[in-house]
């Protein structure tokens, strides 16, 4: 049988993932610091509330609204206008998820062979969707020096004739590096001088740290047309309801464009259901809760990661917010690689390289329930000194 290149992907098990599977199935106590599902984490949902707009009655009517039913929408609106950000119901699509925000943005913009620029390191997901769009995925470097920033130059050197996005992710995953005003200003500068829109990933936007400059994309006037996407996985914590959504902003006539073209490409699959766009005004109205919870999770986490891994020979990276933290770590321990070491002592990291980090890097989440977390980190401290 003949299958489309786009997916000729290599789909064997990489060494780390087989041993992991192997402690796994040996019953080896693991203390995992990877966890990043919000459900399996120990959050208290309100249950009762959460399930009760699935039951409507009215959601049984057939409403096939392409960019998403009105009521769903003017949720959004109220959460952008939380936020400061004044967002017309025509210039929101809702999508079940970002990932497939993407996919409809790829398939606006790009033809066949099209680039879209995206920061690394980065969410891996990117090349699987670009791939399954035929679109190329070229990398633009983030830099660490006591914090990250874009290389700006670097950016604008990557943009060439078949560019049609630039992707930016605030916070980013890994990271969690937010764009500074100053970036800010800079890259929607250059996105409206080389006439290519900017694509802006918030999902993590509620999960900055005091000092962090979270400001959505969505606020002020952009001179590029701009794509913000979100959704109510990470800001409810609710990735089983399937739900985001795309806001659009700049230039008039660009957003105006883009929109009837985006309506075009939802109204081809009709893909959100009808429970979910009525749940969605309660469950966003509802957010602060859990966000609070996810908030102080993240808090505890860091200050006894901090303390944990002070005076050895790991170290976390200056992070501005989201739901990661990333360890500069000794790239071997006793002739293994560091997240072979921790493995066999009984601790799961993710390894930097699956972000695009370099060797010496791992990635912990930070929702991991505490007990598992303190006792986590005691066993990397050990590992690491
Ligand atoms: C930066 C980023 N964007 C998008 C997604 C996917 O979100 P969704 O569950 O809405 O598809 C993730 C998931 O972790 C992510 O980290």
């Amino acid at each position: 049988m003949r299958f489309s290149e786009r997916t000729a992907w290599d789909l064997g098990e990489n060494s780390f993932a087989g041993r992991l599977r192997e402690a796994r199935a040996a019953g080896l106590p693991l203390f995992d610091l990877t966890i990043s599902n919000p459900t399996a984490c120990g959050f208290a949902y309100d249950e009762r509330s959460l399930l009760a707009p699935l039951s409507e009655t009215s959601a049984l009517l057939y409403e096939p609204v392409p960019l998403g039913m009105e009521n769903a929408r003017a949720a959004v609106a109220a959460y952008y206008r939380d936020l400061g950000a004044e967002v017309a119901l025509d210039r929101l699509c809702l999508t079940t998820s970002t990932s497939e925000a993407y996919s409809y943005l790829f398939r606006l913009l790009c033809d066949p062979g099209d680039e879209v620029l995206a920061a690394s390191p980065s969410y891996p997901l990117f090349d699987y969707i670009a791939r399954l769009d035929d679109v190329r995925l070229v990398e633009y470097p983030l830099l660490y020096h006591d914090g990250w920033q874009i290389d700006l130059h670097a950016l604008e050197a990557s943009i060439t004739k078949r560019t049609r996005a630039v992707i930016v992710v605030h916070p980013n995953n890994p990271t969690g590096h937010f764009c500074s005003s100053a970036e800010r200003e800079a890259v929607q500068k250059l996105c409206a001088e080389r006439g290519v829109a900017l694509i802006v990933d918030e999902v993590f936007l509620d999960y900055g740290l005091p000092c962090a400059e979270a400001q959505s994309f969505a606020t002020g006037q952009s001179p590029a047309l701009t794509f913000v996407l979100s959704g109510l996985s990470k800001v409810c914590a609710l990735p089983q309801m399937k739900c985001s959504w795309i806001a659009t902003a700049g230039p008039k006539a660009d957003v105006q464009a883009a929109m009837a073209r985006l309506e075009m490409i939802a109204d081809t699959f009709l893909s959100m259901n009808a429970p979910v766009q009525h749940g969605l005004p309660n469950w966003l109205a509802s957010r602060h809760d859990m966000q609070g919870q996810i908030r102080a999770r993240m808090t505890e986490n860091l200050a006894a990661l901090d303390a944990a891994l002070a005076g050895s020979l790991c170290e976390r990276l200056t992070m501005g917010g989201g739901w990661t933290a990333v360890l500069r770590v000794p790239r071997t321990v006793g002739g293994m690689e560091f997240r072979e070491a921790a493995l066999a002592a009984g601790v799961v990291v993710q390894p930097g390289e699956f972000y695009g980090l370099p060797e010496g890097r791992v990635v912990l989440s930070l929702l991991t329930p505490l007990d598992v977390w303190t006792a986590g980190i005691e066993i990397l401290r050990k590992v690491g000194s």
